[in-house]
């Protein structure tokens, strides 16, 4: 199969929900809702973090750093599934499509390597406790944060780039909500095994080594935890990455799901099940940055007392 002439499309379409136009109106508000919360929560999360001198240390600045990602995350899809829900076949320019691709995967792949960071911080505070604050110094989570941004926004060049220059004929209708990596690779009239290939590789930096990272990480912890002789040093020590772990739990969790999952073949009918699939991504998708300020500031007094610090302080200067 050689490159047509018409291989350069000028747009794609989504399919969005517009089988299931029934649905269209109760998902928009859901997802608009569940939008709102990850702004106001995350939003909440970042200021509270930022205002507060005692949370400027190398764990609440990841953390704040996770809830930042986790906006720009949802804000580089939300719209435009939003938009999808309601615009029957939304047509998506090709630049457009491949920005926000870009976009996506740039923010999916940066919180996944920062999610390893936070377990080596945890790591370090747990079982080297004493030497934490040298260890964890300026010079050493500044450049692990920066680390975590510059791998996801290469990588997603890297997987982008080659998506961009495979060549597309007919077919250019999504099956999705989203301009999606794997969606899009579909539609090539071209070889993607090059495509295939990458992904692996990128799946290999930024899923397996992170997941391997954070395993060993809470290994060295739970082995560090049990030899605590008190009962309440083991609550305490345990209660410093409980948070996170429950969040590495979701966030792995929904991934695997959505992208590691064997994927049948596509047969005749399997475009509504697409869809569903893809509703049942989405949702996984918001999950993390919906949980993620919810369980960070219920569980941990640190955040709790800082809340309560910067609504005091507002109440005493206005009070003045
Ligand atoms: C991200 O982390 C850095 C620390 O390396 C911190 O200075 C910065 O304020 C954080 N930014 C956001 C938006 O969370």
């Amino acid at each position: 199969m050689g490159k047509t002439n018409d291989s350069t499309l000028t747009e794609f379409v989504l399919v969005g929900l517009s089988a299931y136009p029934k649905l269209q109106t109760v998902f928009f508000v859901l997802v608009l809702w569940m939008y709102l919360m990850i702004l106001l929560g995350n939003g909440i999360l970042i200021s509270v973090i930022l205002y507060d001198p005692h949370l400027h240390t190398p764990m609440y600045l990841f953390l704040c750093n996770l809830s930042f990602l986790d906006i720009c995350y949802t804000s580089s899809s939300v719209p435009l599934i939003l938009d999808s829900f309601l615009t029957v076949r939304k047509r998506v320019s090709f630049a457009g499509c491949m920005v926000q691709m870009f976009l996506s995967f740039a923010m999916g792949a940066t919180e996944c390597v920062l999610l390893g960071m936070m377990a080596l911080d945890r790591y370090v505070a747990i079982c080297y406790p004493l030497r934490y604050p040298v260890i964890m110094s300026k010079g050493a989570y500044v450049p692990m944060v920066v680390g975590s941004w510059v791998a996801g926004i290469v990588d997603s060049v890297v997987q982008t780039s080659l998506a961009m220059q495979l060549p597309f004929c007919a077919k250019n209708v999504i099956n999705h909500f989203v301009c999606e990596i794997l969606a899009i690779l579909k539609l090539s009239c071209a070889d993607i095994s090059i495509n295939i290939i990458s992904m692996a590789g990128s799946n290999l930096i930024v899923l397996v080594i992170p997941l391997l990272v954070i395993s060993i990480s809470y290994i060295f912890i739970v082995a560090a935890i049990l030899r605590i002789p008190s009962t309440e040093g083991k609550h305490k020590a345990f209660s410093t990455c409980s948070a996170h772990l429950t969040v590495v739990i979701i966030f792995y969790g929904t991934i695997f799901f959505m992208y590691a999952k064997p994927k049948s073949k596509s047969s005749v009918g399997t475009d509504n099940q697409d869809i569903i699939e893809g509703l049942i991504s989405l949702f996984y998708g918001v999950m993390t940055p919906v949980l993620n300020p919810l369980i960070y500031s219920l569980r941990n007094k640190d955040v709790k007392a800082a809340v309560k610090n910067m609504l005091g302080r507002k109440n005493c200067s206005d009070g003045i």
